[in-house]
């Protein structure tokens, strides 16, 4: 991609069609996938009301995704709301689309009424956190993770 700051990025919802590019973005982000893996998960995703999923196009090509979930928990009447996934691909980074994307999850956020959300991020993605903190997230916890022996 021309580094010329001229291009549009444009932010659209996910469709089946786009698994070959967000199963792309999945092996960058570091979880090896497929695109027969990915049709599988869209399936359930995109029939599923609780998640949104948005992508962003540079020239009609998919170069970051954004998938969202709005969940009742347990403490708070309202919903709540996740970031569950969020990726720019490698050569499209610090252009903008990582910020658009966002503005297009909390827009949908804002509109079903969801006023908090969350970000779950690993310790080593130092951009990440640098993004997240630049566009108003507080950083407030730590995630502790465990694999239980007899999965996949
Ligand atoms: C984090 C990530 C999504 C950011 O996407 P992006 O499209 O590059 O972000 P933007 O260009 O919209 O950046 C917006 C602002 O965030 C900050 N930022 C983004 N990347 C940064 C970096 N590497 N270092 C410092 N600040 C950064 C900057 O302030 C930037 O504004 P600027 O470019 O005008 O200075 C991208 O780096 C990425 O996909 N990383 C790998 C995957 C990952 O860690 N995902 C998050 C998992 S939870």
């Amino acid at each position: 991609l021309p580094n010329d700051g001229v291009h549009h990025i444009a932010i659209r919802d996910a469709k089946l069609g786009d698994a070959p590019a967000l199963a792309k973005l999945m092996c960058e982000l570091g979880y090896e996938t497929t695109t027969a893996e990915m049709c599988q998960r869209l399936a359930s995703i995109l029939s599923d009301a609780r998640y949104s999923t948005f992508v962003a196009e540079i020239e009609g090509r998919v170069c970051g995704m954004i998938g969202t979930f709005a969940y009742p928990g347990y403490e708070h009447n309202d919903l709540s709301g996740r970031i569950l996934a969020m990726v720019t691909s490698g050569e499209a980074r610090r252009r903008g689309i990582g910020r658009a994307l966002i503005a297009a999850a909390e827009k949908d956020f804002a509109r079903r009424g969801i006023r908090r959300i969350a970000v779950n991020t690993q310790l080593s993605r130092q951009a990440a956190h640098k993004f997240y903190e630049k566009l108003g997230y507080e950083r407030n916890g730590w995630r502790f993770v465990k694999e239980l022996p007899g999965g996949d």
